[in-house]
């Protein structure tokens, strides 16, 4: 495994929405922070559009493999939507209409990226948060994180796409506990009903991620990209699957470079070195 400095070191991070979400990148990993630490980075609607923006440039860099997302701080994630701004935008089922789409574009753009993503979680992980974490393809929590749709005490409540993820990560058992109680429970119960893949010490997240997010970078992007589509596909109903797809995916791997290379890396016992194609 490539040995690295922390991520947040080297790399000076360019500022979306106002300095409210940031963008860095090293060593083929993109890092996108939400970065209202006043708020425990609770996502405004400006924040959605800043990681939409984010997200595009990323997507067509073919330096970035993968990409983390994660909180300024230590103390959240993402504490959830911007309660601030409900009054405003979001104060009945006509505002929550505007709202949803002034913010899906960056919820779509989430749901349908290229690339692996990586939620790096340290504390608060809770609602609009929780379901940004869940759209993304592993979660790594410190083990100080906490975790919670408080829609129950709030009054609202979530959709077919974000209620689909959340049921399909901990079962319809644990999904009603977690919307019925709407109360926040720890890192070690999230890991063990399924929400989160891994539980660290808080002083090792940031490391733990980026060699975890390395692995995965230096892996044949061909490969995991059809993982990722197949995974993705047999979450959907069968009648919205699309198995050509899935079948292109695979003959983009068998047809690749990358498969010879993997194959000639394998027999002359060194590491690959994988280009995509
Ligand atoms: N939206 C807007 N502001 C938020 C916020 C959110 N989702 N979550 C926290 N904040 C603000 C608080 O209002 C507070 O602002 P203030 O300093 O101006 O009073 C600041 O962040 C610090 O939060 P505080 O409540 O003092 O910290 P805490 O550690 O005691 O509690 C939380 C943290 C996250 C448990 C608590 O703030 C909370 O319950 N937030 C709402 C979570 C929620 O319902 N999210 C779902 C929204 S869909």
């Amino acid at each position: 495994m490539q040995q690295s400095s922390t991520l947040a070191a080297d790399v000076a991070p360019r500022e979306y929405a106002g300095g409210k979400m940031l963008a860095a990148r090293q060593d083929g990993v993109g890092v996108v922070t939400f970065n209202q630490p006043s708020k425990h980075n609770a996502i405004s609607v400006e924040m959605w559009g800043g990681l939409g923006q984010i997200l595009d440039e990323f997507a067509a860099d073919d330096g970035v493999r993968v990409v983390v997302l994660t909180g300024a701080g230590t103390r959240a994630f993402v504490s959830g939507a911007d309660i601030s701004q409900f009054e405003q935008q979001r104060s009945n089922a006509d505002a929550q209409r505007a709202y949803d789409e002034q913010t899906s574009v960056g919820r779509r753009k989430l749901a349908s990226f290229p690339k692996p993503t990586i939620a790096r979680v340290r504390g608060y992980c809770l609602g609009g948060g929780l379901a940004i974490a869940m759209q993304t393809d592993l979660r790594i929590a410190s083990s100080d994180s906490q975790f919670g749709i408080p829609a129950a005490k709030l009054g609202i409540a979530y959709g077919l796409e974000g209620l689909r993820n959340l049921v399909s990560l901990v079962g319809p058992a644990n999904a009603r506990m977690i919307m019925y109680t709407g109360e926040r429970f720890g890192a070690e119960e999230a890991l063990r009903i399924g929400l989160i893949n891994r539980v660290v010490a808080p002083e090792d997240l940031e490391t733990h991620v980026f060699e975890l997010a390395q692995i995965i970078a230096n892996n044949a992007p061909l490969s995991v990209a059809a993982s990722r589509l197949t995974i993705n596909q047999l979450l959907l109903d069968a009648q919205e699957r699309d198995p050509a797809a899935v079948a292109r995916a695979s003959v983009a791997c068998f047809d690749s470079e990358d498969y010879r290379e993997g194959r000639a890396a394998f027999l002359e016992k060194r590491k690959p070195r994988f280009k995509g194609r």
